[in-house]
């Protein structure tokens, strides 16, 4: 696909137009998707991340997903330099974060993240923690060092992201993304390969549904009513690219059915191409089916302005521009609502403004070098 001065003026008109997400309207439809930048020490976003997020608000990016964000129970995270959604620094320093975001204009959730099995003894910021999941079994089906989750872990894991949800609110954010994909702890539920669950929690695809859908329940009832509840799936784990939770639309459905009815507002299909049919006999991806099955507003996401997926992003590779021709198409079709940019806006702070201002001659290409720093 080549950049062409066509795509230019049409980009600026698609794209500008405000979009309502429950009680947030959201400026246009470019959202930054959540990245992961460890440069919080301590679990406390600084002025760094502060004027990092703040930078791209300012350059025109509608709705900032943050990085994922770890909530307050002690088996969630593996690092102390990625930020935690609990405790009084922690959120002063985010609180300063959505402040920083607002003046610029911009819109901002945090994402709430918890990593499951993904975890490994030892590992940071609380060392004794155990690994939970749904069955104790890793992404890659191996048995690793942690637990299936007891009646009690479902309780406290549900309560924490209560909790964070309710903090988000409490310090200004605008609503909350909660991470649902990638085989972290919510998709470990969703998906059969690690959840073998033979209670209430596994089974077919409405069971291992369950505790996502307590979980946005719990959110929702803990939130007001109008502040938008985001979830993020996807059908890939980071240790497993060809991994499908569902097969079908029929399957799909039956996932993301109870989440809707549970009281999610808005969903984000992950995918690392956007323009790849999700399943055969239509042109829609995966978002657009997700809009289609649950009437709600869409995110789509996956190598937006790049020729080059992320995974190879995450192995050192570049990636050239591409044209977003495709995307505006879909986006005309209302195939979905809302396009989530990863490694471009990371490269590039000014991104959306090039874009939404017709200078796509000035678009940068992605370097691996970028995550070195948190400019
Ligand atoms: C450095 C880096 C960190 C990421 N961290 C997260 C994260 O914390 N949560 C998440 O849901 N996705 C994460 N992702 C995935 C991105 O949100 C996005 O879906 C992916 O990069 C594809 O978009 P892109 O092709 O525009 O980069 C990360 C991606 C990158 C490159």
């Amino acid at each position: 696909m080549t950049v062409t001065a066509s795509s230019a003026s049409r980009a600026a008109e698609i794209l500008s137009r405000p979009v309502a997400l429950n009680g947030l309207t959201v400026p246009n439809r470019i959202v930054m998707a959540p990245m992961t930048r460890m440069f919080s020490p301590g679990g406390v976003p600084g002025e760094d991340v502060r004027s990092y997020y703040a930078r791209r608000a300012a350059a025109g990016v509608g709705l900032i997903v943050t990085e994922g964000t770890y909530v307050g129970h002690e088996s969630a995270g593996q690092s102390d330099r990625v930020p935690r959604f609990h405790g009084e620094e922690q959120l002063a320093g985010w609180a300063e974060v959505a402040e920083a975001v607002h003046a610029a204009g911009g819109t901002i959730v945090p994402q709430l993240w918890h990593i499951g099995m993904v975890r490994e003894q030892g590992d940071p910021p609380y060392a004794d923690a155990p690994a939970v999941g749904p069955s104790g079994i890793r992404v890659d089906g191996t048995e690793g060092t942690g637990k299936a989750m007891t009646r009690r872990d479902l309780d406290d894991v549900i309560g924490a992201f209560a909790e964070a949800a309710a903090a988000a609110e409490r310090i200004g954010f605008d609503g909350v993304e909660l991470h649902g994909a990638h085989g972290y702890l919510l998709d470990q539920f969703l998906w059969a390969g690690t959840n073998r669950r033979t209670d209430a929690y596994g089974g077919d695809p409405v069971a291992r549904t369950k505790f996502a859908a307590e979980i946005v329940a719990a959110v929702r009832e803990t939130v007001s009513a109008d502040f938008p509840v985001l979830f993020r799936y996807s059908q890939w784990k980071q240790e497993a690219y060809d991994a499908r939770l569902a097969e079908t639309p029929e399957e799909l459905e039956a996932i993301l059915t109870p989440l809707a009815a549970a009281g999610v507002d808005a969903f984000h299909a992950s995918t690392r191409r956007y323009w790849i049919p999700e399943f055969e006999g239509s042109d829609l991806n995966l978002a657009g089916w997700t809009k289609k099955l649950t009437g709600k507003p869409t995110i789509t996401v996956g190598s937006v302005g790049l020729d080059g997926d992320f995974i190879r992003g995450f192995m050192g590779e570049g990636a050239p521009v591409q044209g977003i021709d495709n995307l505006l198409d879909r986006l005309e079709r209302d195939e979905f609502d809302l396009v989530a940019v990863g490694r471009a806006l990371l490269q590039d702070p000014e991104w959306a403004a090039k874009v939404l201002a017709d200078r796509f001659e000035e678009l940068k290409p992605y370097d691996a070098a970028a995550l070195k720093t948190l400019s």
